[in-house]
């Protein structure tokens, strides 16, 4: 059994908390890096918290040797409170620890954008997804994995009106979400964390994209 380093990042989120538990019940890794802002009520023999300024990113990752990077990390525009600021954790957080990391050693990079990524986007979050996706594909990891989920289900602690919607008319009209339009149909957030690390174990095939669609396959295949 290869005994990795995962550098996770967005441990504290809807999808980086599965990821966490995946990436800490994996024999597959030896040891799980968490990059946060505030620590993490979690306690592991694996799991090692870097409390960490996002905005002074520079040595953060100092004398580790990482192989497997998991970036959950993410906002929304209402959140940050600004597109600038979404920019920043969006784009900026991510690039930079892929710039960073791949210093370190790391071969792969496994990137949670969204469904609709788009660099050529009028849309401003699905541009800078579709940036965030080109900007990482230039560091030339040997696996570098992009997961495009539709909407994210599962417990949140803060309340998001816009995807409580989005979850309702799921709910309402989920026979609509079939043949092409199943790639809109909502997500797990378990089952996207879940695809990341089985996908991670595999070979590295370069750049990948994979859909909603694919990503709940690779999950119904356990
Ligand atoms: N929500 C959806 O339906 C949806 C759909 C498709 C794709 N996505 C994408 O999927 C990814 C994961 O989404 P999610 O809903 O699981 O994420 P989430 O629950 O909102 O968690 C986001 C993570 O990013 C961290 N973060 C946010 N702002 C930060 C900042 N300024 N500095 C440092 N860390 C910061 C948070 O840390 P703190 O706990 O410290 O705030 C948290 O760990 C995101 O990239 C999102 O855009 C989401």
């Amino acid at each position: 059994m290869p005994q990795k380093a995962a550098l996770l990042l967005g441990g504290s989120g809807l999808t980086g908390g599965h990821c966490l538990e995946y990436l800490l019940n994996d024999a597959h890794y030896n040891q799980v890096v968490a990059l946060v802002r505030r620590p993490l009520p979690v306690e592991h023999p694996k799991l090692i918290q870097q409390q960490i300024d996002f905005h002074q990113l520079d040595d953060c990752l100092a004398g580790m040797q990482i192989n497997d990077v998991f970036c959950c990390l993410g906002t929304t525009i209402k959140k940050a409170g600004s597109q600038k600021a979404f920019h920043e954790v969006d784009f900026v957080y991510p690039t930079e620890i892929a710039k960073l990391s791949i210093a370190t050693g790391a071969e792969q990079f496994l990137l949670i954008s969204a469904l609709g990524a788009n660099s050529g986007s009028a849309v401003f979050y699905n541009r800078v997804k579709g940036e965030v996706e080109e900007a990482i594909a230039r560091y030339g990891f040997k696996g570098f994995y992009i997961f495009r989920p539709s909407l994210l289900l599962g417990k949140r602690r803060e309340s998001r009106p816009a995807e409580k919607f989005g979850k309702k008319l799921f709910q309402w009209f989920s026979f609509v979400f079939k043949g092409v339009l199943q790639k809109y149909k909502p997500i797990e957030s378990r089952t996207v964390a879940y695809a990341m690390v089985e996908v991670a174990k595999e070979q590295p095939l370069g750049k990948q994209i994979i859909e909603s669609r694919q990503i709940q396959s690779i999950y119904d295949q356990r």
